[in-house]
């Protein structure tokens, strides 16, 4: 059975909090908003209670878990050396969604690390998040909160869908502002690593600490960070992510959703605000954001990616963003639901 708790904004907010910590400190998984999306918490220590997250998820358990604390006080008791570069980081966006890879104590279990000598950890920036990290008072270990594959849950329906009777508990405070997921960066080599886009930018980073490597180059893929080697945020319909000018872009996507229309295919197209009056009335048309404002793309992507499917679009054609500041975010996340990528320019 899932226990839901619907915050209101009232005191009557720290009552429900407080029972999620109590269950979370019995062994129990409980999702919970951060600033990014919805993660599926359990007590990070406690390595049968880490296990119910794997099992919840579908997860092979070759992919690690981040460790969320409440207090940058907290890291010192999870990792070990802190290298000095961390510190001017956590000054800089913690809390946030950056997510850091550094050697681990032997305090944290193995199922969290999938084995590995780092661990990855972060404090999120969600008011929500700190407090049940506080009240619990211990690291939460917390994927996103979506089904293995599926597209990650940036409102509390979204974990309903996916995980409903599979976890203790799901704690509902709204949408979560960002939309997409922490930056992974590891700070065990140099120089530093970036392994997953993410909130915070490649840009924002080497402001306050010089040059990063980028795994993969564009839409990074690495071995280092295991979860990017696995199919994700698959929609069930085909993605074709089209990139290219917007011109070019819209064009394109206007001349192939014509087609699949007469050929009877059920289409929808993730367009941006600017574009979107241009598509073929008979495709479905959800509007990301508008391409001047990335945040808003990065917000409503992963719903309207569930949008589609509940509507039962066939065929998604997604408008493509330039590959800088969050839109390298943004073009990971489409990367990956992608079944093809086209440049528009070529055709
Ligand atoms: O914004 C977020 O990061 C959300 C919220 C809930 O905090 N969490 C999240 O977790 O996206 P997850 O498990 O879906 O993604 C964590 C990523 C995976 O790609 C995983 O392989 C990588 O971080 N990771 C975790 N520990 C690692 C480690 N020790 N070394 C390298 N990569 C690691
Ligand atoms: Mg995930």
């Amino acid at each position: 059975m899932t226990r839901i708790w619907t915050l209101t904004g009232t005191p009557d907010d720290e009552r429900a909090l407080a029972e999620a910590a109590s269950l979370l400190r019995q062994g129990a998984t409980v999702a919970f908003p951060t600033e990014t999306v919805y993660g599926l918490g359990a007590d990070g220590l406690n390595p049968a209670a880490v296990r119910r997250i794997f099992q919840a998820k579908g997860r092979p358990a070759d992919n690690p878990l981040i460790l969320h604390i409440a207090s940058d006080q907290a890291l010192s008791g999870l990792a070990d050396p802190i290298p000095s570069l961390a510190r001017g980081l956590t000054r800089a966006f913690w809390p946030g969604p950056l997510t850091l890879i550094l050697p681990r104590r032997p305090v944290v279990p193995d199922e969290v690390t999938a084995g590995l000598a780092t661990v990855a950890v972060r404090q999120p920036n969600h008011p929500v998040a700190l407090r049940l990290i506080e009240l619990t008072g211990r690291p939460l270990a917390a994927p996103s909160a979506n089904r293995s594959g599926r597209p990650s849950p940036t409102r509390a329906d979204h974990v309903r869908a996916d995980l409903w009777g599979r976890i203790d508990g799901l704690i509902d405070a709204g949408a979560t502002p960002l939309g997409v997921e922490s930056t992974v960066l590891d700070l065990t080599t140099h120089p530093p690593a970036l392994l997953r886009p993410g909130g915070i930018t490649l840009e924002q980073l080497e402001e306050v600490i010089g040059p990063i490597r980028v795994e993969g180059g564009p839409g990074p893929e690495t071995p280092k960070a295991p979860g990017m080697k696995y199919a994700h945020y698959a929609p069930k319909a085909r993605l074709t992510l089209v990139t290219g000018t917007p011109e070019e872009v819209s064009r394109w996507i206007q001349r192939e959703a014509q087609s699949l229309l007469e050929a009877g295919i059920r289409v929808g197209v993730l367009a941006s605000a600017e574009n979107a009056g241009g598509y073929p009335p008979g495709a479905l048309v959800l509007i990301a954001g508008r391409r001047q404002h990335l945040p808003e793309v990065a917000e409503g992507l992963f719903a309207a990616l569930r949008q589609f499917d509940e509507a039962g679009v066939q065929v998604i054609l997604a408008e493509g963003y330039p590959e800088v500041g969050l839109g390298r975010a943004v073009m990971n996340r489409l990367r990956k639901a992608a079944r093809r990528v086209v440049e528009a320019g070529d055709r």
